[in-house]
C-alpha cells in the first residue's frame, strides 16, 4: 500500500500554526486514520474535504483532543501546537481546547443565557477581574461572530432560543471568548440557511486576521470560497493537500480529480 501514500506535504515558507506527523487513530479495530502528515498555517483558513467516512472529523478531533473523551479511540503520532506536543502528559486538555477552540456540526449553545453562553470559557479560565471586563468579552464576541446586534438588548435570553443559525454564531462566539489560537469547525454550515451560511463564511474570513481557522466541509464550492489551503482526504489517508486553488484547479493525483469532479464520494 506505500503506493498510495503520495502524500502532497505543505511545505512552505509560512508558518506552521500545528504540525501534524505520523499521526494514525485507531477506533477499536478500525484503523480510521492512516499516517497523516500535515502543517494547519498560522492565519490560515484550511478546509478539509473528502467522502464521508474518510477521516476529516476523526483528524479535526485530533488537533484539540477530542478524541480523548471517545473510549475506543487510540491516537499514534505527533501532534504540536507552536513546537509543543499537545499529547504531552503535562498538557491540560481543557486548557489546550481554550487554545484550540471547536464549533460543531449542529449548534449546541449551553442552557444558559446568551450571555452566559459567552462568558462560560472566559470564566472558568479565569480570564476576566471583573463584571465590566466580562462584559467587554461578551460584547467583542458577539461582534466578532456578527451577532451582537441581534442579541444586545436580550443578553439574559435563554441562547436555546435563538435561531439555528444565531445559535450557530452563538457558538462561534463562545468558542472565540476565551481568544483561541486554532478554532476547529466542523462542518458548522450544514445546519444553515444560505443567508445564514454567507454570514457564518464571511465572518470565517474576518477570524483569519485573529487565528487559523480549520473547517470540513461537504460543499466544494464552499471550501474554494472560504480557504486558501485544501485538503483532501480519502479512506482515512491524507491524499492531497496543497493551495485551494491548485487542488481545484490542478489536483495531482487522481484520487482527488474525481473527487472534485463528482466521480467518487
Ligand atoms: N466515535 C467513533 N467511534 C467509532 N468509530 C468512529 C467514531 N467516529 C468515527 N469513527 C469511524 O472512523 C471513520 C472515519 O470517520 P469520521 O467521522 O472521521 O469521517 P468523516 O470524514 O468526518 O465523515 P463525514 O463526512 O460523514 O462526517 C469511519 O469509519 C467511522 O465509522
Ligand atoms: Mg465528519
Amino acid at each position: 500500500m506505500n503506493d498510495m501514500r503520495i502524500v502532497e506535504r505543505t511545505v512552505s515558507t509560512e508558518t506552521a500554526k500545528m504540525t501534524a506527523r505520523g499521526v494514525q487513530v485507531y477506533y477499536d479495530e478500525n484503523h480510521a486514520l492512516k499516517d497523516v502528515d500535515a502543517d494547519i498555517l498560522a492565519n490560515t483558513v484550511t478546509a478539509f474535504i473528502g467522502p464521508s467516512g474518510c477521516g476529516k472529523s476523526t483528524f479535526l478531533r485530533c488537533l484539540n483532543r477530542m478524541n480523548d473523551t471517545v473510549s475506543v479511540a487510540r491516537v499514534v503520532g505527533e501532534i504540536k501546537l507552536d513546537g509543543e506536543d499537545i499529547y504531552d502528559k503535562r498538557v491540560d486538555p481543557v486548557t489546550l481546547r481554550a487554545r484550540v477552540g471547536m464549533v460543531f456540526q449542529k449548534p449546541n449553545p449551553f442552557p444558559k443565557s446568551i450571555y452566559d453562553n459567552v462568558a462560560y470559557g472566559p470564566k472558568i479560565h479565569g480570564l476576566t477581574r471583573n463584571k465590566a471586563e466580562m462584559d467587554e468579552i461578551v460584547e467583542t464576541s458577539l461582534r466578532k461572530a456578527a451577532l451582537w446586534n441581534e442579541v444586545k438588548d436580550r443578553l439574559n435570553a435563554p441562547g436555546t432560543g435563538l435561531s439555528g443559525g444565531q445559535q450557530q454564531r452563538l457558538c462561534i462566539a463562545r468558542a472565540v471568548a476565551t481568544s483561541p489560537e486554532v478554532l476547529l469547525m466542523d462542518e458548522p454550515c450544514s445546519a444553515l440557511d444560505p443567508i445564514a451560511t454567507a454570514q457564518v463564511e464571511e465572518l470565517i474570513d474576518e477570524l483569519r486576521a485573529h487565528f487559523s481557522v480549520v473547517i470540513v466541509t461537504h460543499s466544494m464550492q464552499q471550501a474554494a470560497r472560504v480557504s486558501q489551503r485544501t485538503a483532501f482526504f480519502h479512506m482515512g489517508h491524507l491524499v492531497e493537500y496543497g493551495e485551494t486553488g491548485q487542488i481545484f484547479t490542478n489536483p495531482k493525483d487522481p484520487r482527488t480529480e474525481s473527487y472534485i469532479t463528482g466521480r467518487i464520494g
